[in-house]
């Protein structure tokens, strides 16, 4: 098969790598890709969020499958283009996507499906938002509606904060994501992901994971893409899965199919859990970055089989091999991340250290430049190993950190701190 995936950060490689382990794979691309996926697979420059010219590319270069990595070519129609292309993709439609794409959207598919998530309202007006939150006090979380990269979400400590982000939201910070605005009741309790993949209809658990998203080792301040995950998550034992699956995740994909927009692709369900009962916190409809990276350690070459069984409607007779085995991954991030950071320092020793199934840094946010690897992002390298233990994958992933020499660079030495 000649596989393409779309995307260029740690998640994409680490894609691409579990791809390469599976000897279906004829051809892999990677677009547009960085420097370190450039060491296992072909990368071309492509707009990938141009669907139209996706199509073509995925024409000329006789491909089979594609694999979209982000959400943004997923909230604009890029799988749907390719589809009607003839093309068999791995990812949901534009439509399914919302359930990322608007917060709003996803509020009022729960409700339908009755699946247990915070309390909320929307606004688009200033004055009856800011009524509602002095009415509900805080703590409480305002939301902008749409893709904000992350930064849409104020967890509002105070009533002062929470005022402050409606002006923020409502006066164009995130342009048209904040047009409208959701507020949340704010929940208590620990915060953990499941993966699964969907064809439409089966729903299949891959896995869970937890990650660091604060900047700073015990988890304080401010909010990154995620310093550091790992897989399983011990929080989502089997019984609150079990609840997470039967409550939250199949009434809502049922609910999506019912409404003749099937979500096909990988649902990755962000949940509070307290006291043993998991409530949705978000969902996103790609994987997460760095969570990608410890999923895809852990499941090796079958990752791509049952990504293949969800594009083709197959995951009914799709099941993951499990081995008991936990994975890790530290992100290295250039300093100054998540505010402004230097870009172009060298990273060196990168070479000496091991690369099989056990060990891999995934690249993030690198480039070749003479022969040299160089920092091109703000999360720069995503460390990641597997052990019997997490105490073992642990040990293994500091012991490569400890080999790379990036002065421009820094990590958490704390990852996992909660599960350990
Ligand atoms: P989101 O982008 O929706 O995942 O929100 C980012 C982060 O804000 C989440 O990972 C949570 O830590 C926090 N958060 C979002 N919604 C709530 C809520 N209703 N209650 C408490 N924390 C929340
Ligand atoms: N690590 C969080 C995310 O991918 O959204």
């Amino acid at each position: 098969m000649n596989i393409l995936i779309l995307g260029s950060g740690g998640r994409e490689h680490a894609l691409a790598w579990a791809v390469m382990q599976n000897p279906k794979c004829d051809k892999l691309i990677v677009a547009p890709g960085n420097a370190g996926i450039a060491q296992i697979a072909e990368c071309a420059d492509l707009d990938i969020m141009n669907g139209g010219l996706v199509a073509t590319f995925a024409e000329e270069n006789a491909i089979d499958f594609v694999i979209v990595g982000p959400e943004a070519p997923l909230a604009v129609g890029v799988a749907d283009r390719l589809r009607e292309a003839g093309f068999l993709v791995f990812g949901p439609s534009e439509a399914a996507a919302r359930l990322e794409a608007s917060k709003s959207f996803t509020k009022e598919i729960c409700d339908a499906a009755g699946a247990p998530t915070a309390g909320y309202a929307r606004f688009t007006e200033a004055g009856p938002a800011k009524d509602y939150i002095r009415a509900q006090g805080a703590p409480i979380v305002i939301k902008a509606d749409g893709l904000a990269a992350g930064k849409g979400v104020i967890v509002a400590m105070d009533e002062a904060t929470a005022l402050a982000a409606i002006d923020d939201m409502l006066g164009g910070a995130f342009g048209g994501a904040g047009a409208e605005v959701v507020i949340e009741e704010f929940m208590e309790g620990e915060e953990a992901s499941l993966f699964v993949l969907v064809d439409g209809e089966t729903v299949l658990s891959i896995g869970t994971a937890q990650d660091h998203k604060r900047v700073g080792e015990g988890d304080t301040g401010p909010n990154t893409g995620g310093m550091g995950a790992y897989s399983p998550a011990p929080v989502l034992s089997a019984e609150v899965e079990a609840r997470a699956m039967d409550e939250i995740v199949r009434p809502t994909m049922a609910e999506m199919a019912r409404r003749g927009m099937p979500f096909q692709g990988v649902l990755y369900a962000g949940l509070m859990i307290k006291d043993g009962a998991p409530r949705l916190v978000e969902y996103n409809v790609r994987f997460g970055d760095p969570e990608c990276q410890v999923l895809m350690l852990r499941l090796g070459a079958q990752a791509m089989d049952l990504m293949h069984a969800a594009a083709e409607g197959r995951l009914g007779e799709a099941q993951v091999n499990w081995s008991d085995d936990h994975a890790i991954t530290v992100v290295m991030a250039a300093n100054g991340y998540p505010g402004s950071y230097e870009k172009g320092s060298e990273i060196k020793g990168l070479d000496a250290l091991p690369e099989d199934s056990r060990n891999m840094v995934f690249h993030a946010g690198t480039a070749a430049r003479e022969g040299a690897i160089v920092a091109t992002g703000g999360r720069v390298l995503n460390v990641t190993a597997r052990g019997d233990s997490l105490g073992e994958a642990r040990d293994r992933a500091y012991a490569m950190v400890a080999a790379i020499d990036w002065p421009g660079g820094f990590y958490r030495r704390d990852i996992g701190w909660r599960a350990l």
